[in-house]
C-alpha cells in the first residue's frame, strides 16, 4: 500500500501546526501561565520553543521523512535494537494524552451549546465559577460529550490524511486567529485590564523556580505536540523537496504566537472581572464568556469562540489519534477504518475515569492525584521529557550522518546544522535530565 502524502507544502505546515495549536495554548497556556506568576513564565516558554523545541522539532520531522515510516518503525528501520521502544512510548503517550485531551474537548462542545442557550453570558464570576464545577463535576453530561468529540476526531481520521486533515486546518485555523484579535481588542478595553497585562508582560524573576521550569518545558512539548512521535509520523507524509528547517520555524511561531494571544486574551479579563488568576483548568472556560457579556452581540461571539476552540482542539485530537492509528496499521497490518475504531473506543473507556475524577470520583487519588491530573503529570511532566531526551540523544548521537543527509542537502553543513547538533547532542540532554532529577 502507498504511503499518504501531504497535497502540497502548506498543507503540511497548517497539519503541523493544526496539531501544535490547540486546547495546550488556548486552555492551558494562560492557566499555566497564571500560577506561575506571567511574564517570566512567558520569557522562559518562549526561550525553551525556540531552541530546544525547534531542534527537536527538525529532528523528529526529519527522522520521519528519512524513514517514510510511523513513530516505532522509524527507531526500528534507522537504528533497530531498543530504540523503537522510545517511539512505542510515544504512542503510549499519544493514546494517554489523547485520553483526557478528549474529556476537555468534550467540554468545549458543550460550552458552544451553553452558548446558544445564553446562560454563561454573564461577569459574574461566581455564577461562571458555579456553571462550569457544576458542569465538569457530573457523572454523566461530560462524558456524553466525552464520546461526541471522540466521534468527531474518528470521523476526521478515518476520512484519511489529505481529505480529513489537511482540510480542517486550511480553513478554520485562520478563522481562529481573526477572531482571537477581535476578542482581545475587547478585552483590553474593559476597564481594570491593565493589571492583567502588566502581569502578563512583566517579568518577575523572583518567580522563577524548578517547579517553574518544568512547568514551562512540559508545557512547550506538550503545546508543540513534541516527544510522541507526531512530528516524525507528519514528517513521514512529506515530500523530498519541502524545506523542513522553514516549516518548523513557521510551525514554532505560530505556536508561540498563539500562546502569546491566549495569554492577551484570557489574562487581562481575569483581572478586570476579579477572578482567581490561579483558578486552574477552568480559566479560559470561566473569564471568556464574562467577556462575552462585555459585547454587543456577545452570544454570537460566545458560539464562535467556542465553535473554533473546537476546531483548535481537533486537528490537535486528529494527529493524536492519527499516530495511534498509524503505528496500529503499520504493525498490525489492520485496515484503516477498523485501527481508527478500536482505539477511539479504548480511548473513550480510558477517559471515563479521567472525567469522573473531577466529580464523583475525586476521593480516588494516586500521589495526591486525581486520574485526570494523575494522566497530564504522567504524560507532559514525566514521560515526554524523557522521551524528548532520548530523541535528542537519538538524533544527535546515534543516527547524526542520516539527519544531516535529510536537512543540508547541499554540500557544506549550515551553521544552523551544527547549532542544532549542539542542542541535541548537550543543551537538551542536560538540561531536561536536570529538571526531571530536580522535579523527583
Ligand atoms: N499540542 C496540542 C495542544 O497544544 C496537544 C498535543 C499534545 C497534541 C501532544 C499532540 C501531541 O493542544
Amino acid at each position: 500500500m502507498a504511503r499518504s502524502q501531504w497535497g502540497s507544502r502548506l498543507g503540511f505546515i497548517l497539519a503541523a501546526t493544526g496539531s501544535a495549536i490547540g486546547l495546550g495554548a488556548i486552555w492551558k497556556f494562560p492557566y499555566v501561565a497564571a500560577t506561575n506568576g506571567g511574564g517570566a513564565f512567558l520569557l522562559i516558554y518562549f526561550l525553551i520553543c525556540l531552541t530546544v523545541g525547534l531542534a527537536l522539532m527538525l529532528g523528529e520531522m526529519a527522522l520521519g521523512r528519512a524513514a517514510g515510516n510511523s513513530a516505532v518503525g522509524t527507531f526500528r528501520d534507522l537504528r533497530g535494537g531498543r530504540w523503537p521502544l522510545v517511539g512505542f512510548v510515544g504512542v503510549l503517550v499519544c493514546f494517554l494524552v489523547y485520553s483526557f485531551y478528549s474529556v476537555v474537548g468534550g467540554w468545549t462542545i458543550a460550552y458552544i451549546g451553553k452558548s446558544f442557550g445564553g446562560e454563561i453570558l454573564t461577569s459574574d464570576a461566581k455564577v461562571l465559577g458555579d456553571i462550569f464545577n457544576g458542569f465538569i463535576t457530573d457523572p454523566a453530561l461530560p462524558l456524553l460529550y466525552h464520546g461526541l468529540f471522540a466521534g468527531l476526531t474518528l470521523a476526521v481520521v478515518i476520512g484519511g490524511v489529505q481529505k480529513g486533515i489537511e482540510n480542517l486546518s486550511k480553513f478554520l485555523m485562520p478563522a481562529l486567529f481573526v477572531l482571537m484579535l477581535v476578542l482581545i481588542a475587547r478585552a483590553l478595553t474593559l476597564p481594570g485590564a491593565m493589571e492583567g497585562l502588566l502581569y502578563f508582560l512583566t517579568p518577575d524573576f523572583s518567580k522563577v523556580s524548578g517547579s517553574m521550569l518544568v512547568d514551562a518545558m512540559g508545557l512547550a512539548f506538550f503545546s508543540l505536540s513534541l516527544g510522541m512521535g507526531i512530528m516524525i509520523t507528519y514528517g513521514s507524509y512529506v515530500d523530498k523537496e519541502a524545506n523542513l528547517l522553514s516549516s518548523s520555524l513557521w510551525v514554532i511561531a505560530l505556536t508561540v504566537l498563539t500562546c502569546f494571544l491566549a495569554g492577551l486574551m484570557v489574562l487581562p479579563a481575569v483581572f478586570a472581572f476579579g477572578f482567581d488568576p490561579s483558578a486552574g483548568p477552568g480559566l479560559t472556560f470561566i473569564t471568556m464568556p464574562a467577556v462575552f457579556a462585555q459585547m454587543v452581540g456577545g452570544q454570537l461571539f460566545a458560539v464562535l469562540f467556542f465553535f473554533l476552540l473546537l476546531v483548535a482542539a481537533l486537528t490537535s485530537s486528529v494527529s493524536l489519534l492519527e499516530v495511534v492509528v498509524s503505528f496500529v496499521i503499520d504493525e498490525f497490518k489492520v485496515g484503516r477504518k477498523a485501527a481508527a475504531l478500536g482505539v477511539s473506543l479504548l480511548v473513550f473507556l480510558l477517559g471515563i475515569p479521567a472525567s469522573l475524577s473531577l466529580g464523583i470520583w475525586s476521593e480516588y487519588t494516586v500521589f495526591g492525584l486525581g486520574f485526570f491530573d494523575l494522566l497530564d503529570f504522567l504524560t507532559s511532566k514525566l514521560l515526554m521529557p524523557v522521551g524528548e531526551v532520548l530523541l535528542a540523544i537519538f538524533v544527535g548521537w546515534k543516527v547524526w550522518p542520516v539527519i544531516e543527509a535529510e536537512l543540508s542537502a547541499g554540500a557544506r553543513v549550515p551553521a544552523w546544522l551544527r547549532a542544532m547538533r549542539g542542542f541535541c547532542r548537550y543543551v537538551a540532554p542536560a538540561l531536561i535530565a536536570g529538571i526531571l532529577v530536580h522535579n523527583l
